[in-house]
């Protein structure tokens, strides 16, 4: 059976290892395809290219088999179309929306006005207000105009944000904020039945530019402008996708009435790829898929290109990676493991035959070891220890009722389990930077002690904005009991202490994500081989209220930041979910504190 040869591609790639690649020509076998499986999902998946792309056969081929929309990736762009007012050439435009119509994919019209391709004519024009809504309109009515009734969606403003503000652009200055409501007005004059998309890149999640989107896209409803909804670029890196976060913003936006899309799919990640780095990209593809699927209002997931032989990022000045993979199909267009994990979930959803086996797709889906370890019955390798023994970056044992008096003199920790952490995701050849930290609480606060060893203290360097990227240590707190909770909310804290407190004993140097709620005190002091902090958290404050019970839980973490030269080269981690430097993003890569009475 055709559908089994699938399964004997994996099991050499992810578990034996033995080929370098996939080498059986899976791309011919016709029995299942990721569009027939998508549209059994009611959802559309989709791929961009450019018209040169589609003079290589198997990338031809592959878009038609594969894919049941179609974005281009370039060249219906302004700066592509116009080289003066009023002139236009179609002809590459055509030819991709004429390939995706012989082939029944769903046109996703990319984009009508980016700053990042404007036409010099437009850029270095010198427009009155009135001239330059004149211009957009034109613009705007010619392309939705000429392809009327056959573009079902179009990204009609891109990337527009710059962080939580408008970005400064031409259109920004000539007209005002209102460019981009009259962009959708004239898009939908030109095409009513179109649906009309806000398009944007870092705004998937939860985070101050997506909220921006959201206030935006409010105030578009409330005032009939037609707005039908959001892209979300979803240009990620592997291993730090926040999926949590990206569905409490698709959630939000499903309220407002919005539709949503994944738009310009690619996960990439630093460094030399290998079969576990295409496991774990694997793995993100299908959980972003997985969002997708289980938010009503996702309706696209589209892919920003074909083989990673074309990839844009091999290109870009900022991403210096000329061989970077974020794509579903090798150089040679053969299926990666991440093409074989969405067409499994999309099949597994259909209630149709998975093209892998469920030890294939569990292979793929497996997470760190040390998360999934049981981590068995507290246990005390020394009976004078005041709680149990840490279980390596699952679980740290906090004593109480533990006294400690913030003055750098650790002899107050006596007895109190003390963890070394030096490992993490920067650590130079020869590193000799660890620290060693514990906890305690008392009646009133909760305390935190890390001793550094450092023997080149760099600090002095950066401004508070800036803490982690000289010497620092931070530890963060999740307070909520809801341990899953995947963005910062209120109870949740990340505390950065630098170490350049140890200069300046009266100006706190503190920083992190919320951290003013957590009312610090603390010291910092040099030591004979590095520093000692000595932290201290009240158990109430505004926002939180922690008592200290037996077996009680909070989210834990806590990293060390530290340079040797002019900025951070060594990151050391003590959770081991957070395998991507991820916490400051993503609370639920914390570890665990659990609460010890040391009478016990
Ligand atoms: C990129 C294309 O992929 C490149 O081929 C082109 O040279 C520049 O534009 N965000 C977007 C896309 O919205 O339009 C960009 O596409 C990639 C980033």
């Amino acid at each position: 059976m055709i559908i089994k040869a699938a399964k004997l591609l994996i099991i050499p790639l992810l578990i034996l290892s033995l080929l370098p690649t996939l080498t059986p020509a899976r791309a011919q076998d016709t029995s299942f395809s990721l569009r027939e499986l998508a549209e059994q999902n009611d959802l559309y998946v989709g791929a961009a290219a450019w018209t040169h792309h589609l003079n290589n056969a198997s990338h031809h081929e592959i878009l038609a088999r594969e894919f049941n929309m179609f974005t281009p990736e370039h060249e219906a762009k302004f700066c592509m179309l116009s080289t003066a007012r009023g002139e236009y050439d179609f002809t590459q435009f055509d030819q991709l929306v004429e390939f995706a119509e012989e082939n029944d994919m769903v046109i996703h019209g990319h984009t009508l006005i980016w700053h990042s391709c404007s036409p010099d004519w437009v850029e270095s024009g010198d427009f009155s207000r009135d001239e330059a809504i004149e211009i957009l309109r034109e613009h705007i009515t010619t392309v939705v105009g000429r392809y009327k009734g056959r573009i079902a969606y179009w990204d009609v403003v891109n990337e527009a944000f710059d962080g939580a503000r408008l970005r400064d652009t031409a259109w920004l200055r000539f007209i005002g904020e209102d460019y981009i409501e009259m962009a959708f007005q004239f898009a939908h004059e030109a095409d009513p039945d179109a649906i009309l998309l806000y398009n944007d890149f870092g705004a998937e999640g939860m985070n101050a530019k997506s909220d921006a989107v959201y206030a935006m896209a409010q105030d578009f409803l409330e005032r009939d402008i037609p707005l039908h909804g959001i892209g979300m670029q979803a240009h990620f890196d592997v291993g730090a996708i926040n999926f949590g976060s990206v569905a409490d913003n698709m959630a939000r936006l499903g309220e407002l009435g919005l539709e949503v899309q994944f738009t310009e799919v690619d996960i990439k990640y630093l460094g030399e790829a290998d079969d576990e780095l295409f496991r774990r990209q694997a793995q993100d593809y299908y959980h972003l898929m997985e969002t997708c699927l289980d938010a009503d209002n996702c309706t696209a997931f589209v892919i920003w290109g074909v083989s990673d032989k074309f990839s844009w990022l091999r290109t870009v000045s900022f991403f210096d990676n000329p061989t970077v993979k974020p794509l579903l199909f090798d150089e040679d267009y053969q299926p990666k493991p991440a093409y074989y994990a969405l067409a499994d979930l999309l099949a597994r959803r259909a209630g149709v035959e998975s093209p892998l086996t469920d030890d294939e797709i569990a292979a793929i889906l497996a997470g760190p070891e040390a998360a999934a370890a049981d981590v068995g019955a507290p246990t005390k390798t020394d009976p004078a220890q005041l709680a149990p023994d840490p279980v390596p970056g699952l679980i740290y044992y906090a004593p109480f009722d533990v006294p400690i008096t913030l003055d750098g003199d650790l002899g107050d920790w006596e007895n109190v389990p003390r963890v070394t952490v030096d490992s993490g995701t920067t650590v130079p050849d020869g590193n000799d930077t660890s620290f060693e930290f514990a906890l305690a609480a008392d009646g009133t606060h909760l305390y935190y002690m890390a001793n550094v060893t450092d023997s080149n203290l760099v600090y002095g360097l950066y401004e508070p904005g800036e803490w982690y990227r000289e010497d620092s240590i931070e530890f963060y707190l999740n307070t909520t009991g809801d341990l899953g909770a995947s963005s910062y909310g209120s109870g949740i804290v990340q505390i950065g202490i630098m170490a350049a407190n140890i200069a300046q004993p009266d100006a706190p140097l503190v920083g992190g994500n919320s951290s003013a709620d957590a009312q610090l005190e603390f010291v910092a002091v040099e030591t004979d081989t590095g520093y000692v902090i000595e932290a201290a958290v009240p158990l109430t404050t505004g926002v939180w209220e922690i008592v200290p019970e037996h077996l009680g839980v909070l989210g834990f973490q806590t990293h060390l930041n530290g340079t040797s030269g002019t900025d951070r080269d060594t990151k050391l981690i003590w959770s081991a979910a957070d395998t991507q430097d991820q916490s400051w993003n993503n609370p639920s890569l914390f570890g665990q504190l659990i609460f010890w009475d040391k009478a016990q």
